[in-house]
């Protein structure tokens, strides 16, 4: 052959003939938008190290599920702010906390949105650690409990999925055995299997205030390090009944993507953090770089990785920027 007879520019020559042979899009319906929800009423601060992001009561935050409803975003993950916390984190499954009861009044405001209940203890606990402590150590199997109860209070209040983000062994079979044995059986669960212990998580402690208060979280999230530990965490986690895969942080962890994507047959969630979003805020903010560009490129190329749904504070941006393309 000769030489210059194989020209791949030619298939980039025109934007009609590049949106011909694209392989990867963006769509409004791959998106989760995760919500802070506070006590009080009224409230809508903004939360400091997330530029964009507010702290909601739930009156407000029903307002804000109703907007991400009419642009065109399919679901709302829930995280809260406790009024108390103790030992053992009961405000993470007490029916009047503000994720129960925003949850019961977004369902009922917005039926259609889908929500996301994300099921964990570390914003619930004195300790703020994932689980019940056993000297300085997370303690599985008694934690496991509690997580099921958190799981079947947000379940119970109209949480159409459930999302444990706690990386205790065996949680997904725990869950999915509580919620079927209380005729929650069509509540699904998306799983944050494979979750690595992150310094990307610096701005969501700040926003939740559940930065451990001694030691850190690689007890129990996993080594930064590792690739074939995922594999197993993932293999547990379909065995256990998970019905979505979730891999967490998404940007540094794009081959972990790919990989889940190859290995399994359920939809793979990515988990685009606080981090990141963090990141891309503040290089914006000093006019280092061009928002919107840097934040669909990134949001892509997590499609291309192979993620199904993207869990991301930039969702209602993208929304709009879609919106005036279009
Ligand atoms: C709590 C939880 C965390 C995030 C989601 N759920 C933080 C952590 O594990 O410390 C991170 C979300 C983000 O950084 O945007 N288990
Ligand atoms: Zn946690």
């Amino acid at each position: 052959m000769k030489l210059n007879t194989l020209r791949p520019r030619r298939l980039r020559r025109t934007e009609a003939i590049r949106s011909m042979v694209r392989e990867n899009s963006l769509e409004l319906n791959d998106f989760v938008y995760p919500i802070f929800v506070v006590p009080g009423t009224n409230v809508k601060e903004e939360i400091p190290s997330m530029p964009g992001q507010y702290h909601l009561s739930v009156d407000n935050a029903v307002k804000v599920a109703e907007e991400i409803y009419k642009m065109g975003i399919p679901a709302v993950e829930v995280f809260g702010l406790p009024e108390y916390k103790d030992d053992i984190g009961s405000s993470a499954w007490d029916m009047k906390s503000p994720v129960q009861r925003a949850i019961r009044a977004i369902k009922e405001a917005v039926p259609d949105l889908v929500i996301v209940g994300d099921v964990c203890l570390c914003q619930y606990t004195k300790s703020g650690h994932c689980g019940v402590l056993k000297g300085h150590e997370v303690d599985n199997d008694p934690t496991l409990e509690l997580i099921a109860k958190v799981a079947l209070s947000q379940a119970e209040c109209g949480a159409d999925i459930v999302a444990p983000s706690d990386m205790m062994d065996g949680r997904v079979a725990k869950i999915r055995e509580t919620l079927d044995a209380n005729d929650l059986s069509n509540v699904s669960i998306m799983s944050y299997a494979v979750k690595y212990a992150s310094g990307y998580y610096g701005p969501f402690r700040d926003a939740a205030d559940s930065a451990p208060q001694f030691g850190d979280r690689r007890g129990y999230q996993m080594d930064p390090a590792n690739s074939r530990e995922a594999m197993k965490e993932v293999d547990l986690d379909m065995a256990e009944g998970a019905d979505i895969i979730m891999v967490k942080p998404a940007l540094a962890y794009l081959d972990i993507v790919r990989q889940v994507r190859d290995h399994i047959n359920r939809p793979v969630a990515t988990y685009n953090v606080s981090g990141e979003y963090a990141m891309v805020k503040a290089a914006a903010a000093k006019g280092w770089i061009d928002e919107k560009r840097i934040v669909m490129e990134s949001l892509l190329c997590m499609k291309r990785a192979g993620a199904d749904i993207i869990i991301s504070y930039h969702a209602p941006d993208v929304a709009k920027w879609m919106k005036e393309e279009a």
